[in-house]
């Protein structure tokens, strides 16, 4: 079976983006009867380092995200991997990096492609689609080093909007997201601005109030077409006679709607930590034994003996 792998750093409550560009596939594809195999969501704590974090941010985090990736779990049971090992010395280090460029910023895509490049199908969001392809370019300059006489990683395929025409299970295609506050950047968690971004925590009023003091028509014709599953156009044509009003009304009962579930379910889980934890456990001694696998493929098969 195909394995896919995908992930979410750990830096706090995932947010509409997050959602309508990556997770929301998440819970079609770990889908125990899915034809298309099986899939690995991870926690990525090291991935957190590339901005000073406080230790308690990153295990809050941690916690935060796992919770809600739970909520997937009312559909079937997934196999669930966390890479969540930062020493607390390492995240105190970060912390003291005032300026913030550290070199975890900098290691970051070599990091991400090692967690991608003993696995393959790669459901992300189309920010991701830049690291993607520097770990196609690592995988293959592997194999030009090693003279490798064939591919020893499996080449990771993005799964996000360009690429699902492949995959007919995918039947929200990914959207990129903006900023409630300013559509030239994505909705993202660091924003200083809470008002850029709707959590899966909101309160159906916090949603109604975020969404009239928002600004970019665009994006709120992508957030509805993602929320519903039509595409941009057909929504931007129904409403070209309407006035503005009326779309962001729609807009905002459908983000409702859509975040109730993640939303219940987070208030369930968040306090079961024992739990959690022996869920990622479980999933990250599964997870090794595939990537395990894949090394064992590298050192027994493909190599030519000799230096490189
Ligand atoms: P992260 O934690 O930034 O985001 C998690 C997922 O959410 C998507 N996403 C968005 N999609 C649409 N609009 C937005 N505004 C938006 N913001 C975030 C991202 O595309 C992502 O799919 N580098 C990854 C984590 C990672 C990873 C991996 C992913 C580490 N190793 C291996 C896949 C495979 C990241 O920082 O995601």
């Amino acid at each position: 079976t195909r394995i896919m792998l995908s992930g979410i750093q750990p830096t706090g409550i995932p947010h509409l983006g997050n959602y309508l560009g990556a997770l929301i596939n998440w819970a079609q594809l770990q889908d125990d009867a899915s034809p298309e195999g099986e899939l690995l969501s991870s926690i990525v704590g090291w991935h957190a380092m590339t901005l000073p974090q406080g230790t308690h941010g990153i295990e809050n985090g941690h916690n935060d995200v796992h919770v809600w990736i739970r909520y997937e779990e009312v559909f079937s049971v997934y196999e669930q991997t966390s890479r969540l090992a930062v020493s607390k010395n390492l995240a105190e280090d970060a912390e003291m990096d005032e300026t913030g460029l550290n070199v975890g910023l900098f290691t970051y895509p070599v990091l991400m492609s090692v967690d991608i490049a003993l696995q393959m199908h790669v459901p992300v969001g189309d920010d991701q689609t830049q690291h993607l392809e520097l770990c196609r370019d690592l995988a293959d300059q592997f194999d030009r080093t090693y003279k490798a006489k064939h591919s020893l990683f499996p080449l990771p395929i993005a799964l996000t909007s360009g690429a699902d025409y492949l995959f007919f299970f995918i039947s929200k295609p990914p959207k990129r997201i903006l900023s409630l506050r300013d559509p030239t950047s994505k909705m993202s968690k660091s924003s200083p601005d809470p008002a850029s971004r709707i959590l899966f925590t909101d309160s159906p009023s916090e949603i109604t109030s975020k969404i009239h003091h928002r600004s970019g028509t665009a994006n709120l014709l992508t957030i509805l077409a993602a929320c519903t599953g039509e595409y941009v156009h057909q929504i931007a044509k129904r409403f070209e006679v309407k006035n503005y009003g009326v779309l962001k009304s729609e807009v905002t009962g459908a983000v409702q709607e859509i975040s109730r579930g993640p939303r219940d379910d987070y208030e369930r889980l968040k306090g079961q930590k024992d739990y959690l934890l022996k869920v990622a456990k479980e999933g990250a001694e599964r997870a090794g034994k595939k990537a395990e696998a894949t090394m064992r493929g590298l050192s027994c098969g493909g190599l030519h003996s000799g230096n490189p």
